[in-house]
């Protein structure tokens, strides 16, 4: 549709677009602050809590640390499972600020807890929370985005998660001195708290509100995220997708689908088994063994926080220009090379000075190589490669999918190092790594510079076998070689 026209209006209309995405994009903030926190907290709450004891019963300590330090995906898990038909009953904007109110409420329990249990209480809720904002975050803002800028939008998330994350970091150095970790914990209140007050203002998304019967309101709230002319062709997108969405579990496993569930599965599931969330939430743990100490582990950190997010911008801006492909593919490759320099590394014996700093700069790199491809890549492609139909549930199965992942990672890394060592831990994620590259590399369709529908029509056709000679995996769906 040609826009010209339009133009300036359409540039009002855009800013607050990005005014309404940016404090959606808030959510993101909140699942990588509560990533991020933990690893400095964990630290000095071994000092206060006993946690070789949970619930009356002696447990290994690393276990326990494990389970504090995984609550949150326990919870995030439910809060994925949930999210998107809670979004679909109570309206985006509604769970938004339940979302939030519940994280607020997870943070203060965790920064008052008085007993290990009930700060395991406090880190489910706040995962609940966080479950809920990463899927109704990115549901939020792709349904209030206009198509042309919606790929910037979505990964505009992610580019908020590693802020998040950074921000974490920052905090947990600030407080690190006085081993304050309840200030650490508790201060995810506070982009709770802006999230919730933010969203009071912001509207409901029209697509929702039209699917609900509230025309009326739909139509003002596209007047003002639209130019006039696209507001009817708007509205009469919504309602032929109204009518084709079957939406049920059942639909997800039509053969033509299959391929794609595969797909999303499998980064989902290789986005967390490859290891980045071991470095995310015990990196200071990860760097004190190198001679580095508490505080200088943590700074040591933050530059990592810092490297996720540079990263993370970069791959925002080539991704619509190089493709998806290239960038997963080279980050993929560079993650299983860093992966085997940092177990080299670790395999050394006295590892300090010199060799503590490389483990550290292999570890940056590996951080590096996952913010340019993997990171942006599974949220991206899981927004693109799913038709209409089934977009909904099946980005709720793929995120609890990726959760679980993220659960089993974390509840194992500690007994993993105790078991296998730091060198082996870091060769079995540079092993599946490998595995990850082949996976990507042989299924991942590239996506770049495609209208959903034009992605959707490829699936059918190759699901089919026409059309088999002009596939080819640099600009269209496909599945294999
Ligand atoms: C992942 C998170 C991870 C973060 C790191 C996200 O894409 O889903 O699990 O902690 O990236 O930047």
């Amino acid at each position: 549709m040609a826009l010209s026209e339009t133009d300036t209006a359409s540039g009002n209309q855009n800013s607050f677009v990005y005014v309404v995405a940016g404090l959606a994009a808030l959510n993101g903030l909140l699942f990588g602050f509560d990533t991020g926190v933990i690893s400095g907290a964990m630290l000095y709450i071994k000092d206060t809590f006993d946690i070789t004891v949970l619930f009356g019963q002696s447990i290994h300590p690393s276990l326990v640390e494990g389970v504090i330090v995984s609550g949150a995906m326990v919870g995030a898990i439910v809060g994925a499972a949930l999210g998107g038909r809670l979004a679909d009953r109570l309206g985006r904007r509604r769970l938004i600020l339940i979302g939030a109110v519940v994280f607020f409420v997870g943070s203060l329990i965790m920064a008052i807890a008085p007993t290990t249990e009930v700060l395991i209480v406090g880190r489910i809720l706040d995962g609940v929370g966080v479950g809920f904002a990463s899927v109704v975050g990115p549901l939020y803002i792709s349904e209030i985005a206009p198509p042309k800028i919606r790929g910037s939008l979505v990964a505009l998330n992610q580019l908020t998660i590693t802020s998040g994350i950074l921000i974490a970091y920052i905090v947990n150095y600030a407080f690190s001195s006085g081993g304050e970790w309840r200030w650490m914990l508790g201060l995810g209140m506070v982009p709770a708290a802006i999230l919730f007050i933010g969203m009071l203002f912001m509207p409901e998304s029209p697509r929702w509100l039209y699917e609900h019967g509230d025309e009326e309101t739909a139509r003002d709230v596209l007047s003002r995220i639209r130019t006039e002319g696209q507001i009817d062709a708007e509205l009469r997108e919504i309602t032929e997708t109204i009518q084709s969405e079957t939406g049920g579990l059942r639909d997800l496993f039509q053969p033509w689908i299959v391929p794609m569930l595969v797909v999303g599965s499998g980064l989902a599931i290789f986005q967390q088994v490859t290891g980045i969330n071991a470095v995310m939430y015990y990196a200071p743990r990860i760097l004190e063994s190198t001679g580095f100490g508490d505080t200088n582990s943590i700074l040591a950190t933050v530059a990592i926080g810092v490297v996720n997010v540079i990263m993370t911008a970069v791959a925002v801006a080539l991704i619509d220009r190089t493709g998806r492909r290239p960038l997963l593919l080279t980050g993929l490759a560079g993650m299983t090379a860093t992966l085997g320099i940092a177990g080299l590394v670790y395999y050394l014996p006295g590892l300090s000075g010199g060799l503590g700093v490389l483990a550290t700069g292999s570890l940056m790199l590996y951080v590096a190589f996952f913010a340019i491809g993997l990171g942006p890549a599974f949220w991206l492609l899981i927004s693109e490669i799913y038709p209409m139909e089934v977009r909904g549930i099946a980005m709720g199965v793929v995120t609890v999918l990726n959760w679980a992942a993220n659960l089993l990672v974390s509840l194992t890394f500690l007994r993993l190092v105790d078991i296998i060592s730091e060198s082996g831990t870091f060769w079995l994620y540079g092993i599946l790594s490998l595995i990850a590259l082949v996976f990507c590399y042989r299924l991942v369709p590239e996506t770049k510079g495609r209208s959903l529908e034009e992605i959707e029509a490829d699936l059918r056709n190759t699901a089919i076998g026409t059309d088999p000679g002009e596939t080819d995996r640099t600009d269209a769906v496909q599945t294999d070689d």
